[in-house]
């Protein structure tokens, strides 16, 4: 059996909504920021579909015992945000996932070469085996900074089919890079967009993500 990248694009109206509102040119940061955290919740719940683990146990009710599911909480949860555009969509993220752990990544794209550079990096030594980690970035470009972000996880001990990516607009140069190195790769997307240019911006895109969240 081939593995195949899985892209989801959850067919969600607030979904769609915070992607217009984001989306738009004339939206300021403030509300930028409102949109990234909506986009950040709402496909941090998709993604947390089948991944998540969960155990059986009962419960007892005022009335009777019956079957009930909580979250497991001896599996360890990991988000790791992209920074800078990526710590937008953390807030929306850890308010579903209260008790995962925030290992902060810190990459920069070269303006001419389009290469990511590593400036700051909080990730633990060792993940601890079936950790399951959450990425965010909302932007997927070229895939640069996507596969030096897997790179790092992976050379941790992390288990690609436990990862999910939370991104807002991929783009396909990206989708295809991860489809090459990740096969079974599985990310949660507002929306695919076809182009980047030649300085790298997806077209149509939202503009620089990072820059729009911070007023920067
Ligand atoms: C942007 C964006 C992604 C990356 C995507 O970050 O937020 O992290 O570029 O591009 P790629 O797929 O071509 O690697 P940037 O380097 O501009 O940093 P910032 O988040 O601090 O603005």
């Amino acid at each position: 059996m081939t593995l195949q990248l899985r892209v989801y694009v959850p067919p969600h109206p607030l979904i769609k909504h915070w992607l217009a509102v984001a989306r738009d040119a004339a939206t300021p940061s403030v509300l930028f920021r409102t949109a990234m955290t909506e986009l950040g919740r709402w496909l941090t719940y998709e993604a947390a579909r089948e991944w998540l683990p969960t155990q059986e146990t009962t419960v007892d009710t005022p009335l009777a015992s019956c079957p009930a599911t909580l979250i497991d909480p001896s599996v360890p949860v990991a988000v790791v945000p992209i920074l800078r555009a990526g710590l937008g969509l953390l807030e929306g993220a850890q308010t579903l996932l209260p008790l995962a752990s925030i290992y902060h990544l810190g990459l920069e794209r070269n303006e001419e070469t389009l290469q990511p550079s590593c400036y700051l990096n909080k990730l633990p030594e060792k993940f601890p085996p079936q950790t399951r980690v959450l990425i965010t970035d909302p932007m997927l470009a070229t895939g640069g900074s996507m596969l030096k972000t897997l790179e790092e996880l992976t050379q941790r001990g992390v288990d690609p089919s436990l990862i999910r990516i939370v991104c807002v607009v991929a783009a396909h140069p990206a989708l295809q890079k991860l489809n090459t190195a990740y096969p079974g790769l599985i990310v949660y997307t507002a929306t695919i967009d076809g182009e980047v240019n030649s300085q790298g911006f997806i077209v149509p895109g939202l503009g620089d993500a990072g820059d729009r969240t911070f007023g920067t």
